[in-house]
């Protein structure tokens, strides 16, 4: 193939994909998610048994759009598998699972769920530790787009400057340049959170995000957060106490895959049942 008609060819991928001048925003919010009914997520009497144990028990809740939402409860509630189910990791026995009102979860895998617009944050970083912030930050862009796509991969003004946006808000810019393998492990729980915003989520889920933390790094991971509700909606599941006090609005008490209790902290800390199950321990 020559170079006009790879360039011919490239033109005409990012066409089909929106084209160049779609905008970074266009593409990733283009308002398919339909949240008028004032959620952005939706799980209704949901369950998974893995070899006759529910890990989910008709679990219910819902998620209101820009939420900054906290699941907390003790070891095995079900809180990883509850992240897996709206992901498309796990397939649910029985229930919805409904992005906005419109989009059914259970009827797409777990890349189309990607693509949809949640985020997943996994306990572990994985960075490239080869590549430097910078190159991170862009692969985030390139591989979100598909390989073929990726191929042809050209950065637009709107997504330069969402690269900055980002690396301002995870507080990289001094390390722009650094690979991610040098950087502590705080730095690369941003990096990560980092590619994950240059997709533009409207939704994150963000699996004990501060575990491994200085607690220097968790107070600027809870700042971050604070800073990410309202664009974004959030659902964090932390053990950290001290964490979850910093951003907390209403928590969630997860406990043998259902809800235990919900509302503000100092209502579910002083609730019997789970200080029993929890907080008490
Ligand atoms: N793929 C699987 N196969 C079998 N059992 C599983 C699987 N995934 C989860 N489980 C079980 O389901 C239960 C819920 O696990 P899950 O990882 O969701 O808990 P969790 O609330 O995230 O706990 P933790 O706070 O320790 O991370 C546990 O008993 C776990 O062993
Ligand atoms: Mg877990």
């Amino acid at each position: 193939m020559t170079p006009d008609l790879f360039e011919q060819g490239a033109q005409r991928l990012q066409t089909a994909s929106g084209g160049p001048d779609a905008g970074f925003s266009r593409l990733r919010r283009g308002g398919e998610v339909d949240t008028t009914h004032g959620r952005i997520l939706y799980l209704e009497d949901v369950n998974v048994s893995f070899d006759g144990f529910k890990a989910i028990n008709n679990l219910s809740m819902d998620i209101a759009p820009g939420e900054l939402r906290c699941i907390i409860g003790p070891n095995g509630a079900g809180k990883t598998t509850m992240m897996d189910i709206i992901t498309g990791k796990t397939k649910a026995d029985s229930g919805r699972v409904f992005f906005g009102s419109t989009i059914d979860l259970l009827q797409h895998s777990e890349p189309e769920i990607a693509q949809m617009g949640i985020g997943r944050k996994f306990q572990k970083p994985t960075v490239f530790e080869q590549l430097s912030v910078f190159e991170n930050l862009e692969l985030a862009l390139k591989t979100h787009k598909g390989v073929r796509a990726s191929l042809f991969f050209r950065r637009t003004s709107e997504q330069s400057s969402r690269l900055c946006e980002v690396l301002e808000l995870i507080q990289l810019e001094a390390s722009v340049n650094r690979l991610a393998g040098l950087l502590s492990h705080g730095q690369k729980q941003w990096l990560e959170i980092g590619m994950l915003l240059m997709q533009d989520p409207q939704l994150l889920l963000l699996d004990e995000p501060v575990a491994g933390m200085t607690d220097q790094e968790t107070e600027r991971t809870a700042e971050l957060f604070l800073s990410l509700k309202g664009r974004h909606s959030l659902v964090v599941v932390e053990h950290d106490m001290a964490f979850i006090k910093a951003i907390a609005e209403t928590v969630t008490v997860l406990c043998e895959g259902s809800v235990l209790a919900q509302g503000p902290l100092s209502q579910v800390q002083a609730d019997a049942r789970v200080i029993e199950v929890y907080l008490g321990r």
